[in-house]
């Protein structure tokens, strides 16, 4: 060869078209699966595979594609006007300085890995250029690759074109290839649009490169998956439960347990800890750790939270931006929501919602609360129905609780307010003062029991005689209700 042994590794990536078939207002590239758009899944491949620059074709809501994807090496072609996979390469060309290896990805195949394209890269770099196929039982509207009768590349046809025989073949172009630039340039630049589809193809120019005598080396996908497009949201359905399965295969690989697999999405930018288990129905997204020796029962839904070891989470309970340490126990039907931390053996338990709070050291939250701009301190046990009146309306006030403090059921504390340390408040308080160290605050009306009055209420004929009758009688629900 007279070229030098390694041309720098480019990336284009075809990411104009309209996406018709998805009937969505959003660029197809942008549709997302496992969490990220399918252009970004494209993009980590490339960069992943070595190379230095990424080029993306885009035309269709180009602006919405270029502030969703981003990254210093991405520089941004525009294709004006979408007029097939040839036209789209070829608009790259300005930015291809000297001879360079062209990794061309279709920013609707997502499931595409590194290896995949080092070994196009290589192929290319040992020949001239190469391309991914795939057999497919069911190859449908993908073009079809058809070889010489020594197994070589001959040409590539799509499926529009095809004829019967051709459409027979069931080894499909996956729309991946390493291409020398500038020679493939100059391919591009003799396309014609005598096709179904009146397009430009970039499939014309490769097979046109192997009638001029440039070997394409075909390099077949292990895992026909790889090849697999977006084209409507069926696939895109499929694509993304199989970006998620690679990733819940490689959590059992490393000693996570799932229940259903199935049943289960951990997204793949999620840490899990071996000897986790996860039962079905759980979601763990974006961002997520979940330490070892955890279990998660059904229903658990977590985002961005950092979960450590030894932690339970019970069902049906919903952790957003939340920590939680270990030994911790949550749920069921518990709201974590952003700032939350709960600190080494704390437990929260049902319908309680928690926000931008600490709680302690073996703090107790049990049923029914919120704790909302709160820092509770540890050992501190928050009774039934306790809410922190932290919104005066204008802004948002802190309630602090103390080490140990004891909080009667029902107590309203409104904010901000402390409970000093070993302090407690009586059940149905409402709290306004601070309430010093060791201190019983009681904040309710007090209790009046007026001896022998309740049977003189019961069996009536006519409330309506009562009211005069006297003021300080016990309200029966339906009186209270009268009056207030
Ligand atoms: C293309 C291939 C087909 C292959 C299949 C693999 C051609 C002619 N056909 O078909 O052989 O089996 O991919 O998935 O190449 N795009 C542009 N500008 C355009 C047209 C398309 O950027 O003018 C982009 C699209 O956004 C998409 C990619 O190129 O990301 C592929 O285009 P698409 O129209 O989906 O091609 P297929 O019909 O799938
Ligand atoms: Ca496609």
């Amino acid at each position: 060869m007279t070229e030098p042994l390694q041309r720098p590794r480019i990336a284009v990536v075809l990411a104009a078209g309209k996406g018709t078939r998805m009937r969505s207002a959003l660029p197809k590239v942008l549709h997302e699966a496992a969490g990220r758009p399918l252009l970004a899944w494209v993009v980590d491949a490339a960069r992943a595979a070595g190379c230095a620059r990424i080029l993306i074709v885009v035309g269709h809501g180009a602006e919405q594609v270029r502030e969703t994807i981003q990254g210093d090496d991405i520089a941004w072609v525009l294709q004006a006007e979408q007029r097939g996979t040839g036209h789209a390469l070829a608009q790259a060309e300005a930015h291809v300085t000297g001879a360079a290896n062209l990794l061309v990805l279709s920013g609707d195949v997502p499931l595409v890995t590194p290896a995949t394209l080092d070994r196009l890269a290589t192929e290319a770099e040992a020949g001239w250029g190469a391309m991914a196929v795939a057999e497919l039982d069911d190859p449908g509207s993908l073009g079809r690759v058809i070889t010489r009768d020594d197994g070589g590349f001959d040409r590539i046809v799509e499926a529009r074109d095809a004829t019967p025989a051709e459409l027979a073949v069931r080894r499909i172009n996956a729309g991946l290839y390493a291409l020398p630039a500038p020679e493939i340039f100059a391919e591009l630049a003799r396309l014609t649009t005598h096709n179904a589809q009146g397009e430009l193809y970039l499939t014309d120019a490769v097979t046109n490169a192997a009638r001029d005598g440039h070997p394409i080396h075909l390099v077949g996908l292990a895992a026909p998956d790889e090849a697999l497009g977006v084209n409507n949201r069926a696939e895109l359905s499929r694509v993304h439960r199989l970006l998620i399965e690679r990733h819940l295969d490689a959590l059992m690989d490393s000693g996570v347990t799932l229940l259903e697999p199935a049943r289960t999405i951990v997204e793949p930018g999620v840490r899990v800890g071996p000897d986790t288990i996860l039962h079905p129905g759980v979601s763990l997204l974006g961002r997520t750790r979940v330490g070892a020796g955890c279990v998660l029962h059904q229903g658990a839904w977590l985002r961005d939270s950092r979960i450590a070891d030894g932690v339970t989470i019970e069902p049906y309970s919903v952790l957003d931006g939340a920590e939680v340490d270990d030994g911790c126990k949550v749920g069921p039907f518990a709201r974590l929501r952003p700032g939350t931390r709960l600190k080494h053996g704390a437990k929260v338990g049902n319908f309680v919602e928690v926000k931008q709070s600490v709680l302690g050291e073996k703090t107790k939250v049990g049923h029914l609360a919120y704790i909302g701009d709160a820092t509770v301190e540890s050992g501190a046990n928050v009774g039934a129905g306790v809410i922190t009146c932290n919104y005066d309306g204008v802004r948002k006030n802190r309630t602090e609780i103390g080490r140990g403090a004891f909080l009667g059921s029902d107590t309203l504390l409104v904010a901000p307010v402390r409970v000093g340390d070993g302090a407690m408040t009586a059940a149905g308080s409402v709290i306004t003062k601070n309430v010093p160290d060791g201190a019983l605050a009681v904040g309710r009306a007090r209790q009046e029991n007026l001896a022998g009055r309740a049977g003189g209420l019961r069996g009536r004929p006519s409330q309506a005689d009562d009211k005069t009758d006297d003021a300080g009688a016990a309200p029966t629900p339906e009186t209270s209700r009268e009056e207030s």
